[in-house]
């Protein structure tokens, strides 16, 4: 049952031109379409749950899914990932839930308090064979609510944002964390860029150059097609100016440089709202939720699928080496992983 850390993963993304897609699940129609995505392309994943997802459909009726996935797909690759922990209380309850692998994300702290309670973190997850992700530098999106900056300033001087790289080492040695989540231009949501979108490929260098070896990860990485908001526009909503990275931009960080995990949410969003947006406006009568969740979900599968392929993360066919490598690896699981969860 390849239900693995991170580790197998990264070991061969790092130098393998391709990157894991890391897609966050909030409910089953979300995860049955990550997954049957996933199992048609033979490509490894990390479903990932953030505090929202766990308060929003609780964490043992999450685990219960994502079981029921994992014993659908037992050959497939999977990581179960912590998305934006924000305590230590948290990871440490996640680590008891069974998850293979956690985000402590201290980037919004002042520095030595990121350093600790990544620090912290790491040690208890080790403890019990789980991987970890720190954050170091400033998206925008939700991490900007935190010092209340618009998207617009934070745009005009993302320089400063960006991920430090000789901090990074400094970082990434005193935490001993298994990856990196770093800042290069990114941005959480559907409206990351008022101008030319554009990342810093130069940054991805550079720390590169002072964390050789060190995974990178890269939040805010939805693409937002266009054909998705003009749906959205076109069956009611409103959603002016949205703009994501371009998938080639994706592309490139993930086959010339180390970016070994793609987070992507809000294209899950886009795909499952423009559907039921669609259903509702062109049959006025449906009220069976099976009708509107349903093409819903294949918008997720196609959504995902696409995410997968060559020109984006290169992640299709890739499971079988996973695989692989967690048996030379020995098959390391998670202390926690039978224990019956959860936690609040
Ligand atoms: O980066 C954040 C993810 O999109 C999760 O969002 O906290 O609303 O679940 P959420
Ligand atoms: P998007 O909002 O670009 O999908 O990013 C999601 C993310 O980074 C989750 O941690
Ligand atoms: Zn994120």
């Amino acid at each position: 049952m390849p239900l693995m850390t991170t580790k197998p993963m990264f070991d061969l993304a790092y130098s393998g031109g391709f990157a894991i897609g890391a897609f966050n699940v909030n409910n089953m129609e979300l995860c049955q379409g990550i997954i049957e995505a996933c199992a048609a392309e033979k490509s490894p994943l990390i479903l990932q749950i953030s505090k929202g997802a766990r308060k929003y459909a609780k964490m043992s009726y999450l685990k219960a899914i994502i079981d029921a996935a994992v014993a659908e797909y037992p050959w497939l690759p999977i990581a179960i990932h912590l998305d934006h922990g924000d305590t230590v209380d948290l990871v440490q309850t996640c680590i008891n839930d069974g998850f293979t692998s956690v985000m402590i994300d201290g980037s919004h702290h002042p520095y030595e308090e990121n350093v600790k309670v990544s620090a912290d973190s790491v040690k208890l997850a080790h403890a019990n064979g789980v991987t970890v992700e720190a954050e170091l530098g400033m998206l925008g999106g939700i991490e900007e609510d935190v010092v209340g900056m618009d998207a617009h300033e934070y745009e005009k001087n993302v320089e400063k944002f960006l991920t430090d790289p000789v901090q990074a080492a400094d970082f990434a040695k005193r935490t001993q964390i298994d990856s990196l989540a770093v800042a290069i231009g990114t941005s959480h949501g559907a409206f990351k860029f008022k101008h030319e979108a554009k990342l810093a490929f130069n940054r991805i260098e550079q720390i590169m150059k002072t964390c050789p070896g060190l995974p990178l990860v890269m939040h805010g990485s939805s693409s937002v097609p266009q054909e998705f908001i003009d749906l959205v526009n076109k069956y009611g909503g409103k959603m002016p100016n949205a703009k994501g990275v371009p998938e080639a931009q994706i592309n490139e960080a993930v086959t010339k440089f180390g970016v070994c995990k793609v987070n992507i949410d809000t294209d899950l969003r886009l795909a499952l709202t423009a559907k039921i947006r669609e259903v509702f406006a062109t049959k006025p009568a449906e009220f069976d939720p099976r009708n509107y969740l349903g093409p819903g979900r294949e918008a997720i599968i196609g959504m995902v699928r696409r995410k997968l392929q060559a020109n984006v993360l290169n992640s299709a066919g890739k499971a079988d080496a996973v695989v692989a490598q967690w048996e030379k690896l020995g098959k390391p699981m998670p202390k926690f992983y039978t224990k019956t969860c959860c936690g609040k």
